[in-house]
């Protein structure tokens, strides 16, 4: 058994979000095309002689204790599989913000479940591993899969798709930050005028076309976001978009907003027009 291993914990970026409604449970039912990224935070995991879990990181202001969803996650696997994974220490090497829209913490979660499935050595399929991740989160289970996929239901049910052609994208997070309850609390009382051609979006991923996935790009959460935080959201799209962005959209509640560009060369460009005001502005690829 190896007594310790590092795992990525990608980022992701919504090519499209759509709520269709809200569910008996309180949560709602969504379809998301989802799209791992190459920004990403590192999770080390170490057997110790200490017994309990452990986590440390980087971003002193993050939760240590079980409500991490890092730690979460591992005395999920515990519960799941029966495995002791006895004194277990995680280091979170944090590089995705927090609160972004982006999945950092779920990305986390997830990279734990694949790591210690590695770690003891248990065998279980990405889809076992999805399924132990239900309970940590909404988006752990597409984290624990990655690429391109379909997540629908609660974001559980997942289905994988062609690949976003290779092209260089754009992440700019505004400093402030938005709560994700609160977000789905106020959709409940919006009448949303669009929602994103997901079944076109499927067929263009299909075809391989990064301009028609460009053009697709879509998230109900711009229009419900209060009207200041709208206001940013929009700046920084009409800015990746002067700069020569294909196409430009929020991610998950935000407020991270991206763009799709053609070359690495316009994508620089980009960032190099937004970097001074926004300080977490990425140049990533996809991951596939
Ligand atoms: O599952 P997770 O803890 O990541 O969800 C955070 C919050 O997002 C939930 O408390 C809920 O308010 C909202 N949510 C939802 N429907 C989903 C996913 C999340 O209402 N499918």
């Amino acid at each position: 058994m190896t007594a310790s291993l590092t795992e990525p914990a990608y980022a992701k970026l919504n090519l499209t979000l759509d709520v269709l409604g809200r569910r008996a449970d309180g949560f709602h039912d969504l379809r998301m095309v989802m799209q791992s990224v190459s920004l990403h935070d590192d999770i080390v995991l170490t057997l110790t002689e200490e017994p309990g879990v452990r986590l440390t990181t980087n971003f002193s202001f993050l939760p240590t204790d079980g409500k991490n969803l890092a730690v979460m996650a591992a005395r999920a696997f515990q519960q799941a599989t029966g495995v002791d994974v006895g004194g277990l220490r995680i280091r979170v090497d944090k590089h995705i913000p927090v609160c972004a829209g982006t999945a950092g913490g779920s990305s986390d979660a997830a990279a734990v479940l694949r790591g210690l499935n590695r770690l003891f050595e248990t065998g279980l399929t990405p889809e076992q591993l999805a399924k132990i991740g239900e309970g940590v989160g909404s988006d752990v289970p597409y984290c624990v899969l990655g690429g391109t996929a379909l997540a629908e239901g609660r974001g559980e049910r997942l289905t994988r798709l062609p690949a976003l052609p290779d092209c260089a994208i754009v992440m700019c997070k505004p400093s402030f930050s938005v709560s994700t309850p609160e977000l789905f609390h106020r959709i409940d009382s919006f009448k949303l005028r669009c929602h994103p051609d997901t079944a076109g979006m499927l067929k263009t991923l299909e075809g391989g076309s990064l301009q028609g996935v460009a053009h697709r790009l879509y998230n109900v959460f711009e229009d419900v976001l209060p009207l200041q935080q709208g206001n940013a959201i929009r700046e920084i799209r009409q800015s990746l978009i002067e700069s020569g962005a294909l196409g430009a959209c929020l991610s998950g509640t935000g407020p991270t907003v991206f763009g799709l560009f053609g070359t690495e060369e316009e994508a620089r460009q980009a960032a190099a027009v937004l970097s001074p005001a926004y300080r977490d502005t990425y140049v990533v690829r996809p991951v596939s």
